[in-house]
């Protein structure tokens, strides 16, 4: 047996029998998404631009006037006219595709001179690195033919005194009354000191006075993640799989679902060409481009090794409505077409065929698939049996291998067929995650199993989880909340028995794009920031055994926890401590068990001031550290108030 004692805990004999559950238990941690729940920054319920303008690399913002009101201000967002030009969002009498009806219609002054033009302002910002090839792209037409001919200078420059930093020419000519596609590369000479900068698009003045060009669907790619075509930020991306993330589930979240059933996320309006792709008014504040399609996603998930867990929308949109029995069936159908296009047969299948004809015949991997998000909030509750009962009858039978997760509160309202499993939200303080790290050791070993999908420490005032920083919301995890988080975490590897999965969220922030704190990973336009629970997560997700080692006992409610967990085929044992308390707490772990104990081990370890925090200011005040400790087959240690730690020694 694995013991561990503290001084001030007596070891409790019955309790410890109870969970003395030999098995060897496995654990995945996962990564978490609400890729799109995180995004811009509009409502109180909108959130912080983490695909459009974060993992995915698309450096223009509202490249393609998708679902904006053509002839208003809003339209140009991002947009802004340089020396005179005249801009305007049309809805255009020849769109560049059905899906995108909107083109930006440009106009050169008579009497102009110089460079006139336009510009784009990225996603609050651009990097200019001089190591990166920088891929452009748009189509034209002239509105009216004509004998003109000209160069267009497409670019990098500086916000301020507008030098410009790297460009590209191609020649337009006036014949051009039909959709062109231009492809330019350019690369900068230097890198700029800053990120206010912007992409143009000029012409001579003079030489193009009294012309008007129509500009549809641009884009701007810096070097992507794995080079993949319209692919990931590079150190986004990276930043995800340096955690040693199982699993990503996507595609929400609140973002699933819609204000509205018209405003759903749907599968197939985000696969294809970027021209067949209307994008969609999220439910964040902000139109979201679907450039990061279903197929992006999955194509990134085998690049990084991860799993998907993939949700399915079940019939509810976020403004409070849900479709009635009678009507389900198309969406039911909507739901199994998704789930095709990602495991289907090419042969049998047309979504599964639609994959193959995109370049991936080979089915990808999905064994989990949620049922809705979040069923437990607004009226969702009152309709989710029916819903459950519906898409899970249906789904389950036409895929039986893969394993369906319900969106409500466990066992409330009951759900029949009973769900295979749930995925669990919770929004808590500090206090509150070290005082639940017992949460699912009460829960009954049924054959059902749980998804904690959504959880952080977000505020220390329990009485207002959601109020203001003054109150006690937090703006950036801090070493107490993270060690709050990595106590209840302990209670997950102890359960994994039940709890497959887990991820932290929200997952990514755009800094300059914010509607809900704390975040994973914090990001601008040029840099990411990686929080304490970021580490914590890493600290978790690449020091996990595949044998949980039955222990003495944490006492529950206490600030203190661990959890042992060991590689059956390396023999390395991870010992993790949570200290969530201001006191250092002094631990004996006995591991006389073993035949053999390694005498030294190595710790890694992160702690701090309680309220310290990674910003964008400051993003290194709290780091991991690893250094060796003295191991044995007894041997005591001291944990840190407020710290994380994972000892990892070889037994055998
Ligand atoms: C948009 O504005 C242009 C020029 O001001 C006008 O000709 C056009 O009719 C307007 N279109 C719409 C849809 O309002
Ligand atoms: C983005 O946020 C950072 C950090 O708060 C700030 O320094 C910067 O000025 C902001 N940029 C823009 C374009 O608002
Ligand atoms: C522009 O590049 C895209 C992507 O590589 C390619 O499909 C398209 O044919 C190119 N267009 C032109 C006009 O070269
Ligand atoms: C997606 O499919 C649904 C039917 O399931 C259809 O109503 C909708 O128009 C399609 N959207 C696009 C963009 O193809
Ligand atoms: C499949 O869905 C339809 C339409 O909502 C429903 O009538 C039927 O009972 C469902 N089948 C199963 C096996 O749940
Ligand atoms: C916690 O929230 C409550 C309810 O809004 C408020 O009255 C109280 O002042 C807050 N506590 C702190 C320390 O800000």
């Amino acid at each position: 047996m694995f013991e561990v004692r503290t001084p001030s805990v007596a070891v409790e004999h019955a309790r410890l029998l109870t969970f003395m559950r030999n098995v060897a238990r496995t654990l995945t941690w996962v990564l978490s998404v609400c890729m799109t729940l995180l995004s811009h920054v509009l409502t109180s319920f909108t959130l912080q631009h983490s695909g459009d303008g974060g993992l995915y690399a698309e450096l223009l913002q509202n490249r393609a006037f998708q679902q904006v009101t053509p002839n208003t201000t809003a339209a140009l967002n991002a947009w802004s006219a340089l020396n005179g030009a005249k801009l305007a969002v049309i809805a255009d009498p020849t769109p560049v595709s059905k899906a995108l009806p909107n083109s930006l219609q440009f106009t050169v002054p008579s009497g102009s001179s110089g460079a006139v033009g336009f510009t784009n302002a990225g996603f609050w910002g651009i990097k200019v690195d001089s190591a990166w090839t920088y891929k452009a792209s748009f189509y034209y037409r002239f509105p009216a033919s004509s004998s003109f001919s000209g160069t267009l200078t497409v670019g990098l420059r500086a916000n301020n005194g507008g030098a410009t930093l790297a460009s590209a020419t191609t020649t337009i000519h006036g014949t051009a009354t039909t959709w062109t596609q231009v492809n330019l590369s350019f690369k900068p000479k230097s890198s700029a000191s800053n990120l206010a900068n912007s992409f143009f698009v000029s012409i001579d003045g003079a030489a193009a006075a009294g012309h008007t060009i129509n500009f549809a669907m641009f884009s701007l790619f810096p070097p992507t993640f794995k080079d993949r075509p319209n692919g990931m930020r590079i150190d986004i991306a990276e930043a995800l799989a340096e955690m040693g993330p199982a699993f990503f589930r996507f595609p929400g979240g609140n973002n699933l679902e819609g204000e509205t059933f018209g405003t759903r996320w749907q599968w197939n309006a985000t696969v294809g060409s970027l021209l067949d792709r209307p994008g969609r008014v999220g439910d964040w504040g902000y139109v979201n481009t679907d450039g990061l399609g279903l197929l992006e996603y999955l194509e990134f998930f085998e690049d990084v090794g991860m799993e998907p867990i993939m949700a399915v929308w079940s019939g509810y949109a976020l403004g409070g409505t849900s479709e009635p029995e009678s009507q389900l069936a198309p969406f039911i159908q909507q739901a199994k077409d998704q789930i095709n296009f990602v495991i289907g047969d090419p042969a049998t299948s047309a979504p599964a065929a639609l994959r193959a004809s995109l370049g991936h015949p080979e089915p990808f991997t999905l064994r989990f698939v949620e049922i809705g998000n979040e069923d437990f909030i607004g009226s969702a509750p009152s309709t989710y049996p029916y819903r459950w009962r519906d898409f899970f009858g249906n789904l389950s039978a036409e895929f039986p291998q893969i394993r369906f997760l319900a969106t409500s509160n466990v066992g409330s309202p009951i759900l029949s067929p009973a769900p295979p499993s749930y995925d669990v939200h919770v929004y808590q303080t500090p206090t509150w995650f070290y005082q639940n790290a017992f949460y699912y050791d009460s829960f009954q070993r049924d054959g059902t199993t749980y998804f904690e999908g959504e959880y952080a420490a977000i505020s220390t005032n329990s009485s207002n989880l959601f109020g203001t920083p003054a109150q006690g919301r937090l703006l950036w995890p801090t070493v107490a909340s993270s060690s709050g988080e990595a106590a209840f975490m302990t209670g997950l590897e102890r359960n994994s028995d039940i709890v497959f999965a887990a991820s932290y969220a929200p997952l990514l922030q755009h800094v300059n794009s914010t509607q809900w704190t704390p975040d994973l990973i914090s990001f601008d336009a040029g840099s990411v920031i990686r929080s304490t629970s970021y580490y914590t997560q890493k600290l978790f997700a690449t020091n996990v055994g595949d044998q949980y080692l039955a222990s003495t006992l944490p006492t529950s409610g206490s600030t203190l926890h661990w959890s042992i967990t060991r590689s059956s085929s390396s023999g390395e044992t991870f010992i993790k401590v949570a200290n969530a308390g201001s006191a250092t707490a002094s631990l004996t772990f006995d591991l006389s068990q073993f035949s053999t104990v390694a005498g030294t081990g190595t710790l890694q370890q992160l702690t701090g001031a309680q309220t310290a925090s990674n910003t964008p200011a400051a993003p290194n005040t709290v780091t991991p550290k690893t250094s060796s400790i003295t191991t044995g087959k007894s041997f005591t240690f001291n944990a840190p108030a407020f710290s994380v730690s994972v000892i990892t020694v070889t037994t055998h």
